[in-house]
């Protein structure tokens, strides 16, 4: 198997969970509420909705789910934005996803709380480094995970996200393509052990999920025998060997819902939790350990730019009709014709 070494520039500034939390102003009840009720004012009158991704604080979920928006996976955020009859999409999650908005919803201004919240995929690849590696590969299909910038998503023939990237290159497979997988080394990884496609790897990766670690987890089941282990395809391989369900967000989300075991330790983000609980209040969720005896965390089983998003900066935006996304025409009809095509294989399955 050939692959790159991605970029790493940008890991010296990635702020830790703790500090984006404690940057945050402290407020009490009677003042969340007060931001809540003027933020369902303005998404009224400005004929706007709130989606946001399974990851942000259980506040802004619940405000998205009361005042007639969604809260979801990267997919369905976008597919929501796109069949809404709002004019105003609030995107409540990271830059690669109010950028998917826009994608697929030219028309419709899309804004976002804080437009610093990245994702470390998507910084780790970037355009100036992928497109000229597509170019010196082209006999080679190209495949990019939904965390990616528009950029990357103009260059690929196929966009995809991690429900839904095995069926693609399954169906792939069969028309005797080989791959270029980009950016996540895990996630390629694990859909290669699935489907044993020739896939070149980018070696990108998730920076919250990397922090699960195998020798932990084992420790943590042998303490819990009967709990089921869910992990997001982004943790590493030997994380993933461990799992009894393997899967997107809302896969996981829909494990803990079906399945009747009555435990379950949970290998990503830990806001996801409010959901989960939410679909089954009598399951025992514990959190999948991000280290071992003495280790640290930075981003501790929650993503920090995740975190970014806040009822205050919902609030600004509304209020300012600020953090605007754009994505130049051209570079967007490219990107938009790899990810409709997603949606469209989607439907047919
Ligand atoms: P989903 O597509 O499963 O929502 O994942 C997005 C993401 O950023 C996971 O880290
Ligand atoms: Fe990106 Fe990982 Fe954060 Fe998801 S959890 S947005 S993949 S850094």
């Amino acid at each position: 198997m050939n692959s790159i070494k991605t970029s790493t520039d940008w890991e010296t500034s990635v702020p830790s969970t703790l500090d984006v939390e404690h940057n945050k102003p402290q407020i009490n009840e009677q003042q969340q509420n007060s931001l809540i009720q003027r933020i369902k004012q303005l998404l009224i009158e400005q004929n706007a909705i709130l989606v946001a991704h399974y990851y942000t604080d259980p506040i802004l979920q619940q405000l998205a789910d009361e005042s007639g928006g969604c809260v979801a996976d990267s997919l369905e955020m976008a597919r929501f934005g796109k069949e809404s009859a709002a004019e105003k999409i609030v995107v409540a999650g990271v830059r690669f996803m109010g950028e998917t908005a826009k994608i697929l919803s030219p028309e419709k201004t899309i804004v976002m709380p804080d437009l610093k919240a990245s994702c470390s995929l998507d910084l780790g690849c970037t355009p100036e480094d992928f497109i000229p590696f597509c170019d010196e590969h082209p006999d080679r299909t190209v495949v990019v995970y939904a965390n990616t910038s528009a950029q990357v998503k103009a260059r690929a023939d196929w966009v995809v996200t991690s429900g839904i990237a095995t069926k693609v290159v399954e169906h792939l497979v069969r028309e005797g393509k080989k791959i270029l997988w980009a950016p996540d080394r895990h996630l390629g990884k694990y859909i290669q052990s699935v489907t044993h496609a020739d896939m070149l790897l980018w070696q990108g990766s998730c920076i919250v999920h990397d922090e699960f670690k195998a020798d932990a987890l084992l420790a943590l089941k042998e303490n819990n025998p009967d709990a089921k282990i869910l992990v997001h395809p982004e943790s590493s391989y030997t994380v993933v060997e461990m799992a009894d369900v393997v899967g997107s967000t809302t896969q996981l989300i829909n494990a803990v819902k079906t399945m009747p075991d009555k435990t379950f330790i949970v290998a990503t983000d830990n806001r996801i939790f409010y959901k989960m609980q939410q679909a089954a209040p009598e399951k025992q969720l514990i959190e999948a350990p991000t280290g071992g005896v003495g280790a640290t965390c930075t981003m501790c089983a929650h993503c920090s730019w995740m975190a970014m998003n806040s009822l205050q900066g919902i609030l600004d935006v509304l209020e300012q009709d600020s953090n605007h996304i754009h994505v130049e025409e051209s570079v967007r009809l490219k990107a938009f014709a790899s990810t409709q095509r997603l949606l469209d294989f989607a439907a047919t399955l």
